[in-house]
């Protein structure tokens, strides 16, 4: 059975209280059995990691074929705006990737509109509340297919 790695980020432990007008209600733990039941009908299996901490997100991509994985989904929060060292890991891993964000990061802040991790990554999807996260799962499952 083909693995994929679901990473996420920083505060998205925190979904389902942070900002709900933006977030909406759905906790990670929502999020996560949707993501299983659409594994479970597509013959996959996923590894999840919540991480606050740039250096373990780092640590889990870069160890991400070791660990049999066949691609990343990842939302990477906040770190999707700075982190130059989760782009190069991703970079430096040659499994497919794609990016999603609950928002749709390019009608918030201006700091919110570039992303360093796209340019890196299959493909991105934005702003469509948890639905992203099932997108982005379906859009791996057809590429690894
Ligand atoms: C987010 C958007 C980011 O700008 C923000 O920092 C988050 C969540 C989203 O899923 O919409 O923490 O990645």
């Amino acid at each position: 059975m083909k693995k994929v790695l679901v990473i996420h980020g920083p505060n998205l432990n925190l979904l389902g209280q942070r900002e709900k007008d933006i977030y909406g209600e759905t906790t990670l733990e929502q999020i996560n059995s949707a993501l299983f039941q659409v594994a479970g009908e597509n013959n996959v299996t996923l590894d999840f990691l919540q991480s606050n901490h740039e250096g373990e997100i780092v640590d889990v991509i870069g160890k991400a074929t070791e660990n049999q994985a066949c691609a990343i989904l990842i939302n990477p929060a906040a770190y999707t705006h700075t982190s130059v060292a989760i782009r190069d890991a991703v970079a430096a891993v040659d499994i497919p990737t794609v990016e999603v964000h609950i928002s749709n990061i390019y009608s918030r802040e201006d700091f919110r509109h570039q992303s360093l991790i796209a340019p890196v990554c299959h493909g991105q999807i934005s702003g469509f509340g948890r639905d992203s996260y099932v997108l982005g799962l379906r859009a791996i499952i057809h590429l690894i297919n």
